[in-house]
């Protein structure tokens, strides 16, 4: 009786979760920790196949109102942490592009091919089932210069000095730089300074940005592998 008593709470409590799934809240913590925050989705890992189910995502409305963001709940709040500690440095971020469904990473590959082309694309775009963004722990930033909105790929990667005053926070706030210069072998994309990924903790974040980690060798550690 005690195990059936515990089945239905536990089948409530996932059931309460999908209710929640892609609405603004403030879920229970136990909730919100269903998620794998150190999920690997890359060229070769499709998102896990029940990942929508239990993801919670918080709908948050664009700086200059374009289309409203969803970001991951936890993500988001840290988010917003790291944003206000760069603005005390005089330095504005903003959400750019932050969870994407199927049909928004479709439109984006698409509208990507037709303006740069195919090898382009295969850099900087994933294919729809693939991308990190689809987990909602990926944040695209643009940043505010002089009240300007640089969003472009070419001119932010041109801004090496404010991502580097950027990327040297984001540990401090459980986010890790995905696709780091120099990692292309091994994460499969160029450099993409704007794309930041929540990993779950600042502890784990730090451990991977601290050693020039990307998420994929940090996975492949065991436990004797010294950092
Ligand atoms: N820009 C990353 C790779 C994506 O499309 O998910
Ligand atoms: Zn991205």
């Amino acid at each position: 009786m005690k195990r059936f008593i515990t089945l239905i709470i536990a089948l409530m409590l996932i059931s309460s979760v999908s209710v929640t799934a892609f609405a603004a809240g403030v879920p229970s913590p136990d909730i919100k920790r269903m998620i794998d925050y150190l999920v690997l989705v890359n060229k070769e890992n499709q998102l896990p196949e029940n990942w929508e189910e239990i993801l919670i995502l918080v709908t948050v409305p664009d700086f200059e109102g374009g289309h409203d963001h969803r970001v991951e709940y936890e993500a988001y709040d840290m988010f917003v942490l790291l944003r206000e500690d760069l603005l005390s440095e005089g330095i504005q971020i903003e959400l750019d592009s932050c969870y994407r469904s199927v049909a928004e990473q479709q439109d984006i590959w698409d509208r990507f091919t037709e303006e740069y082309g195919i090898d382009y694309v295969r850099q900087y775009v994933a294919v729809t089932g693939f991308s990190e963004h689809q987990t909602g722990l990926a944040i695209d930033i643009c940043i505010v210069k002089d009240g300007v909105t640089i969003d472009d790929n070419d001119l932010m990667i041109a801004e090496a000095e404010i991502f580097a005053r950027i990327h040297a926070k984001i540990a401090d706030y459980g986010f890790i730089l995905r696709y780091p210069q120099g990692k292309e072998d091994i994460t499969g994309y160029s450099y993409e300074p704007w794309h930041l990924r929540y990993v779950g903790s600042p502890e784990v974040a730090h451990e991977i940005m601290d050693n020039g980690l990307t998420l994929e060798e940090y996975l492949q550690l065991g436990p004797d592998d010294e950092l």
